[in-house]
């Protein structure tokens, strides 16, 4: 009773004539970049990818070069492990060398990665959102119905995550934390709503294009029956 649903953020991909607003995911990767992408890694996707949200070529080269995770790498001349600058053609680094360094740097918990976020957790974009601006205090009737609950020292209470108690800090913690390239204010639920639709395009990279094949697929239909229709009509004429 405790746990919360997520709210309705109605994303313009959302639905069957949904697409993605590019303003909106450019921004939303602004958030990665800025915040989250210093612990989850987004290994499915790759830089070149950001062409599709309306990145220039030349855009991905310099966000791709000035990324500030290195590749991991080999050194040609001692074939010892080593870190080159990224190229549009890698994916995003990951922040963490392996599983054990990202649990020892997050009181042993592990951030998943971002890939498939959206559509690894029920209701992904909505649950996204209300979990980064969900923080708070436990309520007191939950202390009062439950007194031995707490949250434990590293944890932090968010009714909206499954066992309510989530290893994450709050990664969003004052408006204006980015400073949006397109002049859009960056309060928190405007940093929120904007990560939650960049990370439906990175599990979704091709909606659009699926939302407008739907759409021929019924236009198409809606003629077939209707020719269907009119053939009945001629076949059975002379029979009235
Ligand atoms: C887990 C989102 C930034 C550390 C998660 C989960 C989401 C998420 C959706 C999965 C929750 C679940 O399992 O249902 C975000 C977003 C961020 C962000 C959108 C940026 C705005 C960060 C940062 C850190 C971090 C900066 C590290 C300081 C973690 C950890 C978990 C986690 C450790 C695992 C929590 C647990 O299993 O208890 N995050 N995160 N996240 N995140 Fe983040």
């Amino acid at each position: 009773v405790f746990h919360q649903e997520p709210a309705d953020i109605h994303l313009a991909s959302a639905g069957l004539f949904g697409k993605f607003d590019d303003r909106q995911v450019q921004r939303g990767f602004q958030v990665f970049k800025e915040v989250c992408s210093a612990c989850h890694s987004l290994k499915y996707v790759h830089f070149r990818d950001l062409t599709k949200i309306g990145y220039s070529t030349a855009e991905v080269k310099a966000i791709a070069d000035q990324w500030a995770i290195e590749q991991p790498s080999i050194n040609p001349d001692t074939g010892e492990p080593a870190t080159r600058k990224n190229v549009p053609s890698d994916p995003f680094p990951s922040p963490f060398a392996n599983e054990i360094a990202a649990r020892a740097a997050n009181n042993n918990a592990l951030p998943p990665d971002f890939s498939l976020i959206t559509k690894a957790r029920e209701d992904g974009p909505n649950y996204i959102h209300a979990l980064i601006t969900g923080y708070q205090n436990p309520p007191a009737a939950l202390k009062r119905e439950f007194p031995s609950f707490s949250t434990p020292p590293g944890l932090h209470y968010n009714p909206y995550f499954a066992n309510l108690n989530i290893a994450m800090p709050p990664p969003l913690t004052a408006d204006g934390q980015v400073t949006y390239v397109d002049g859009t204010k960056a309060t928190k639920d405007q940093m929120a709503r904007d990560v939650a639709a960049f990370l439906t395009w990175t599990a979704e990279p091709n909606l659009n294009a699926r939302h407008a094949a739907g759409i021929a697929a019924i236009l198409f239909i809606l003629i077939f029956v209707f020719l269907a229709w009119g053939a009945y009509q001629n076949v059975w004429r002379d029979l009235k």
